[in-house]
């Protein structure tokens, strides 16, 4: 882990224009930040989607097709704490659906809330927790041949290349069988005066978000980052429908990193891009699910069109 998270450190600083991973945002601080991100009122795609799951639970369980007497696996890749799934697990339970819930997370601590909270809130239900990485633990699975519905929600995907989401999802159906389903959670390309806001906020948390990278590389590689001679520079184009992150030096400075035994100079107003976090429409979604084996069977969104949850088969 902490061998990996040098690596790419060394790569991405090494190389111009630099960059960070930006998977590496969710530390124990950084998955605080993200739950206050979540929760502030210019963050709409956590609002969309769970007004999505809230008011069309019903037409997503028709979209699925699942037969009511045969068991399934209701699976969650990054599972956190279950609001949107809640409303999807109570209608399917109520309608007398025969399922398992399986959460995926690498966080144990998180598994271990849900677990607590879901059996408290539905003690008929059965939660069994996955702990690891998403495709080791649904190639466990693979063998058991139970129908299984994947949820991927929040617009995860969207940290990644149109290129590597399809080698992602592709991924996913090869750990899946005929028919099985993906419900995939997607922000929307909207207008630039909707999206900045929710990566530029008033309260400064998507500034602290992003220069947590640089405490990180401070407190577990030896960094020596001044994070005040960083600032947060987001970036969104709706032409281009990509929203980027960047931290952006406001000096020439040369930052040593212990850890690395390496040091590496920036000039003033070179970028590290940390984030790029992509919204969709029908074509690219069409474009990216072209190569994999699935096919767009329904497509839900809020009424404001912010936010789309595609129901897709396994084909
Ligand atoms: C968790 C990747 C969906 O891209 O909107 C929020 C992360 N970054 N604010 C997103 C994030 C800045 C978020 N995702």
């Amino acid at each position: 882990m902490i061998e990996q998270f040098k690596k790419d450190v060394v790569n991405g600083l090494g190389q111009t224009p630099k960059s960070i991973p930006s998977k590496y945002f969710y530390d124990a601080l950084g998955d605080a930040l993200f739950i206050k991100i979540m929760n502030m009122p210019e963050y709409y795609p956590t609002k969309a989607e769970l007004e999505i799951f809230r008011e069309k639970n019903d037409e997503m369980i028709q979209a699925l097709s699942m037969e009511k007497d045969v068991f399934f696996e209701l699976i969650e890749l990054g599972a956190g704490n279950g609001t949107k799934t809640k409303h999807l697990l109570n209608n399917l339970l109520q309608k007398g659906y025969d399922f398992s819930y399986l959460p995926i997370d690498i966080s144990s601590t998180a598994l271990d809330d849900l677990e607590y909270k879901l059996e408290h809130e539905f003690p008929g239900l059965d939660v069994r927790k996955m702990h690891g990485d998403y495709f080791n633990v649904l190639e466990t699975l693979k063998t058991n041949n139970h129908p299984k519905v994947i949820l991927f929600l929040g617009s995860n995907i969207g940290n990644l290349t149109d290129e590597n989401s399809a080698k992602f999802i592709y991924q996913i159906g090869a750990n899946l069988k005929p028919n099985d389903k993906l419900i995939l959670g997607v922000d929307l390309i909207k207008s630039e005066d909707l999206v900045r806001p929710a990566y530029d906020d008033p309260h400064g948390i998507t500034k602290d978000f992003n220069l947590n990278l640089l405490t990180r590389i401070n407190k577990e590689l030896g960094g020596r980052f001044d994070v005040s001679k960083f600032d947060h520079v987001p970036e969104y184009y709706m032409n281009e429908g990509i929203a980027r992150s960047y931290l952006v030096s406001s000096t020439d400075q040369e930052i040593r990193i212990e850890g690395l035994d390496r040091s590496f100079s920036f000039e003033k107003g070179e970028r590290i891009q940390t984030e790029i976090s992509r919204k969709y429409n029908d074509e690219i979604m069409k474009n990216i699910l072209r190569e994999t084996d699935f096919r767009i069977v329904s497509k839900l969104t809020d009424q404001k069109g912010y936010f789309a949850d595609f129901i897709l088969n396994r084909s």
